[in-house]
């Protein structure tokens, strides 16, 4: 990161929680944009008075046109940080060249475990025990970025999509908001697919969640 005072983009698709919990940890989120008219993430950024902007990919005829409409909504607002938070288009290799190193994921599974979608069902269907979610710089390869941070959760005997689902979104709002912390704090550095986190908390994150109360 630079010296100038941080500045984070938020890309949303839906309803927006992960946004959410980076808003209430204070972090300077000064711009939310969203490929969907609807997406819930566009009226809670309203409602912490922050700006928004749209970009339906609906509205254009490639990917190129849509990510260079992206890309000039987001240079708008010059970030430090481009923050992906449950934004569901895949991003072409120019879009992600032009961010290398200042894009940010948050994917609900144990990368390099289910990427792409329905990852809860599938780790359901594959009998894990563990599962969690992964914070990761943006590659051009989907989901297989060097991995920032995980969290960790066990998967119970009487699981369903929608609790093992509930149980990882509650460690993403725990995990996110530090993960971004650091990076705005300069506290993280990429060597190959591995990244090193100077002074970070890890051991709040290194073990079966949740943690006992
Ligand atoms: C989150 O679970 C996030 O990890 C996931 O979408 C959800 C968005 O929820 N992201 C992906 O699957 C990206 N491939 P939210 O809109 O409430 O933050």
């Amino acid at each position: 990161m630079t010296d100038a005072a941080p500045r984070i983009v938020v890309l949303v698709s839906g309803r927006g929680s992960n946004l959410g919990a980076l808003l209430d940890a204070g972090l300077p989120v000064v711009h939310v944009v969203s490929n969907r008219p609807q997406a819930g993430g566009l009226a809670l950024a309203a409602r912490h008075a922050v700006t928004s902007t749209v970009v339906d990919h609906a509205a254009f005829p490639s990917r190129e046109a849509f990510d260079s409409a992206l890309a000039a909504a987001i240079d708008a607002h010059a970030p430090t940080l481009v923050v992906l938070a449950g934004f569901m288009r895949v991003l072409g290799d120019p879009f992600v060249q032009r961010y290398a190193g200042r894009l940010v994921n948050i994917h609900p599974s144990l990368l390099p475990a289910f990427t792409g979608l329905h990852t809860h069902r599938r780790a359901l269907d594959a009998g894990v025990r563990l599962h969690g979610c992964t914070v990761h710089f943006v590659t051009p390869t989907l989901d297989h970025g060097p991995v920032i941070a995980q969290a960790v959760v066990p998967v119970l005997p009487d699981d369903t999509e929608d609790t093992l689902a509930a149980r990882v979104l509650e460690q993403e709002h725990r995990l996110y908001p530090a993960a971004v912390r650091w990076c705005l704090e300069g506290r993280v550095r990429v060597d190959g697919l591995r990244v090193h986190v100077r002074g970070a908390e890890f051991p709040a994150f290194g073990r079966c969640v949740p943690s006992p109360a």
